[in-house]
């Protein structure tokens, strides 16, 4: 186990290995409490290295069982074994030489989910970031590559599939009722990428024909009886794999590609070459089970996993400082994938949404890093929304300063130039500089300057010349380790509308560079003049969320309303509204903490009803206009001294007053916003799902009863509306028998379905109150809660700790005490995910100060104990620093 060594990794300690891996060949006889491993290893000492250099391998928990040099057995004296290395001396000056190592794990007691482990019957294997070292003594570290070929020995009966990454070579019976296979995968990888899976599991099967004519079988593995549900991803992997080809002339590389679904798994999923490993809530799908944001979110994991065959797996990272080369790019990519399937400026609403309310949290608090960061304590720790999120928004810049072809010349450059290599984040900068001749210097601060640049800005119309100045200014905050910060190149799209709402066009600009929309702001302080505008504009900056930054630009309510009717971008719009609700929703968490009533501005009330009766919209555009930015928005926003009861009485209020003045406007889309023919998945109908659904949930506080709920809940022929039914009594009448009655069905109904259950889990963590902290415990105890599950666990702790502001936040800390205890319990069993529930506290030091007090005592209770795992031990000092 990862335990606490205090071990600092700094990237300028970076060197090659000094032995060069040329072939991996491991032999698995899988047991459950004991299975054998021999990996037979091929090195040679790297030119120029000294001849009494040993060979260091990495281990976790591992016991040497045996080692043989050449075939030969190694004398004690000849090597050093602990559980976390085993170093040889003395190896051949020069030549290849191999090392064969034996060692004995037990996938049953692997609790951590890295490594070699079993899932409800089935052995499978996770090595990112360093799993590998958990099966073997190894070089664990994506700069060592190698081809694998891999035999897997295990009984016939329990395990007749036996998987691993590449193509099949062949198998058949062996003794005592057991069987074996081996596979080869030719294409150098590294030990992250490793996969193996051996059990009893249904298939989807199909093909899929490459651009260059080449057939690839599809294999999707689940449970068996969950076949069905496999087909959406099928589907999805199908449009993945060809989009790949179209959009970025990507083809597939091996005879076969199979998912496999898993019950048990720390994170979405993993992108092993040829045999992708899935958290199975990211496979399986249908109408009864999944609402649309499953389909979705299934839709963009198997097209990020399928993705990083090339952005991850062909080209790798040369350190897991690297993360973001491979996880931005494909972020990024899955963006694009997402935005080309549905529409675009929806799920650009939606990614901005995640990004505020995730990565600048981070970002804004004590666990802010930059996108490559140059040290770490317990890489497992680094799977960020920074490194995640920020990557991709980097990335999409890089698009927008460039422009679509440069963009693509750069990338093409990139897999051409790298293919087969572990890349740095500079080589895949200096691809997008060679062939654009463009200076990206300044810009690569993006991947260095950790921390949310705040722009400020302002415009001056002056009629007499007919000129338009933008004055701005940036600043990047201080973050932990980085006091002070270069002034950034940042790419602000924009628009100058007219007041007929046409987009105005300059004769010319100074102060900085402009190409085409996008202004390249570069200086601390810098004025840009438009000249030739015959009338007044308004300035709609940041369009399409260009750069990810905040944007301080006092804009009046009417240029707002403005913006909100006429920009073509409706992306822009959708902002607009938010920037016009903002204000009024914080304004009422301070009218209530000073006793006022809350007045909501009708100018909101009337844009926001205004857009939900035009039809002229999208539907989905509409509902994303009418979800209000959340309490944890205003939080943000408020920035400190916050009262998460006062947040969300504030919030409720002003809901309440838009809920009054559009009861008509929310009651037909209810009775009208339905799709027609039978249930389709797809974004347009999801879409009216979508707006129906925050309807009804207007109706909820404009008429304060349970019943038109419940009925709603009884009429559900889908998830998606089932489970908003479900989660509007829960949340808004939790007392009533409708809610109880519900509750009680829908665990009934889906009783066998641990999946469907989660949700039954998330809805009752997430009811607002103080009062929930007793519901959550007492649902620690019902049968359906197995805490050896991480979808269990984040389902109901990570629920209530991560999207549950006021109970989660009450007032005399229980929650917190609470979290600290179940930290306390995870972290022996899986410090991963112990660790990720404990940065639901990053933002405590921005609570009001009784509140900021006790999360700190919970802190400090799990930073006295003794036996904390590297990975929570890292955040907790991080997070109390
Ligand atoms: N590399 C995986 C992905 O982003 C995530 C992951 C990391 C999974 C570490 C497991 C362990 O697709
Ligand atoms: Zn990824």
């Amino acid at each position: 186990m990862s335990t606490s060594e205090n071990k600092i990794v700094e990237l300028a300690h970076y060197r090659p290995t000094d032995f060069v891996l040329e072939r991996v060949d491991l032999t698995f006889e899988i047991d459950p409490t004991n299975t054998k491993v021999d990996a037979r290893l091929i090195f040679h000492r790297r030119d120029g290295v000294d001849a009494a250099a040993p060979l260091v391998l990495d281990g976790d928990e591992l016991t040497l069982s045996g080692l043989l040099l050449d075939q030969n057995e190694v004398p004690a004296s000849q090597y050093t074994a602990t559980a976390q290395s085993l170093t040889i001396r003395d190896l051949p000056e020069s030549g290849p030489f191999e090392i064969t190592v034996t060692t004995f794990i037990n996938p049953q007691a692997n609790s951590q989910l890295m490594g070699l482990y079993r899932t409800n019957g089935i052995y499978c294997t996770q090595c990112e970031a360093e799993g590998f070292r958990r099966i073997t003594y190894f070089p664990d570290r994506p700069d060592v590559l190698a081809p694998y070929t891999i035999t897997i020995i295990a009984d016939k009966a329990a395990n007749p599939l036996l998987l691993s990454n590449g193509n099949y070579l062949g198998g058949g019976n062996y003794d005592e009722g057991r069987h074996f296979a081996a596979w080869f995968d030719p294409h150098p990888k590294p030990s992250y990428l490793f996969a193996l899976v051996a059990g009893d599991l249904g298939v989807v099967e199909d093909s899929f024909t490459t651009m260059s004519g080449r057939d690839v079988a599809l294999k999707i593995y689940v449970e068996h009886g969950k076949e069905p549900r496999a087909a959406f991803a099928m589907d999805a992997l199908k449009r993945s794999m060809k989009w790949d080809e179209e959009r970025f002339g990507r083809e597939y590389d091996l005879d076969i590609f199979m998912v496999v679904a898993v019950s048990d798994f720390n994170m979405g999923a993993m992108e092993n070459k040829g045999l992708n490993v899935f958290n199975d809530k990211y496979v399986l799908a249908d109408p009864d089970t999944a609402t649309d944001q499953d389909y979705a979110n299934i839709e963009a994991i198997i097209a990020h996993e399928y993705f990083h065959n090339w952005t991850g797996n062909r080209i790798t990272c040369r350190d897991w400082f690297q993360l973001s080369l491979k996880e931005g790019l494909t972020v990024y990519r899955d963006h694009e994938f997402s935005a080309d399937m549905r529409s675009r400026p929806v799920k650009r609403i939606a990614e901005v949404r995640h990004l505020k309310s995730e990565q600048f949290p981070e970002d804004a608090g004590p666990l802010a890093h930059p996108v490559r960061p140059t040290k770490y304590r317990e890489i497992n720790n680094f799977y960020t929304t920074t490194i995640y999120e920020k990557g991709s928004e980097v990335i999409r810049m890089i698009a927008t300063l460039l422009g679509a072809d440069d963009f693509k010349k750069g990338l093409d450059l990139y897999f051409e130039r790298h293919d087969g290599d572990a890349a740095t984040v500079e080589d895949f900068v200096k691809c997008f500089e060679d062939a654009t001749g463009r200076d990206l210097s300044q810009f690569s601060l993006w991947y260095h300057q950790a921390g949310t640049p705040l722009v400020t800005a302002s415009g001056a119309y002056d009629a007499t010349t007919a000129t338009f100045t933008l004055s701005l200014e940036q600043m990047v905050p201080a973050t932990p380790g980085q006091p002070s910060k270069e002034p950034m190149h940042i790419p602000l799209s924009f628009a100058l509308i007219l007041a007929d709402g046409t987009v105005a066009t300059a004769t010319g600009v100074t102060g900085g560079e402009v190409t085409g929309e996008v202004l390249h702001l570069t200086e601390r302080n810098q004025t840009f003049t438009f000249t030739g505008i015959a009338s007044r504009p308004v300035l709609s900056l940041n369009r399409s969320f260009s750069a990810p930054i905040n944007l301080h630009l006092d804009q009046s309510p009417d240029d707002l309303a403005h913006i909100a009717r006429h920009d073509p971008d409706l992306f822009a719009r959708w902002q607009a509204l938010t920037d016009l609700a903002l204000p009024s929703l914080i304004q009422a968490t301070r009218d209530l903490q000073d006793g006022k009533t809350v007045e909501t501005p009708s100018a909101l009330i009337t844009a926001l009803i205004e857009t939900a009766d035009d039809e002229s919209l999208e539907p989905a555009f509409r509902a994303q206009v009418l979800t209000l930015p959340s309490e944890a928005d205003i939080a943000r926003e408020l920035g400190r001294n916050n009262d998460p009861d006062a947040i969300h009485a504030g919030r409720t209020s002003v809901l309440a007053a838009i809920a009054e003045a559009g009861v008509s406007t929310f009651q037909s889309l209810f009775q009208t916003m339905r799709p027609d023919g039978a249930f389709s998945p797809d974004a347009q109908d999801a879409g009216k799902r979508a707006l129906r659904n925050i309807a009804l949930s207007y109706l909820t506080y404009a008429e304060q009863s349970p019943a038109p709920v419940a009925e709603a809940f009884s009429d559900a022929d889908n998830m998606t509306d089932l489970l908003q039914a479900l989660t509007l009594l829960a949340h808004r009448f939790p007392d009533s028998g409708e809610t109880e009655g519900a509750l009680g069905a829908f665990l009934t109904r889906f009783d066998a379905n641990p999946l469907v259950i989660d949700k039954w889990f998330a809805v009752q963590a997430t009811i607002p109150g103080a009062a929930t902290l007793d519901r959550v415990n007492a649902l620690m105890n019902d049968p359906h809660f197995t805490p050896g599950n991480p979808n269990r666990v984040r389902a109901l702790v990570g629920s209530f700790a991560f999207s549950n502001p006021t109970g989660f936040n009450r007032a005399d800390g229980a929650g917190y005490r609470f979290l600290a205890s179940q930290i306390l319990q995870i972290d022996p069993k899986n410090p991963q995910l112990a660790a990720r529930l404990l940065t639901s506290m990053r933002s405590w030091r921005s609570l009001e100060p009784q509140r900021a007090d006790h999360a700190r005592s919970a802190l400090l209770t799990i930073d006295r104990s003794a036996t904390l795992s590297n990975d929570v031990r890292d955040i907790v000092e991080r997070m109390l620093k």
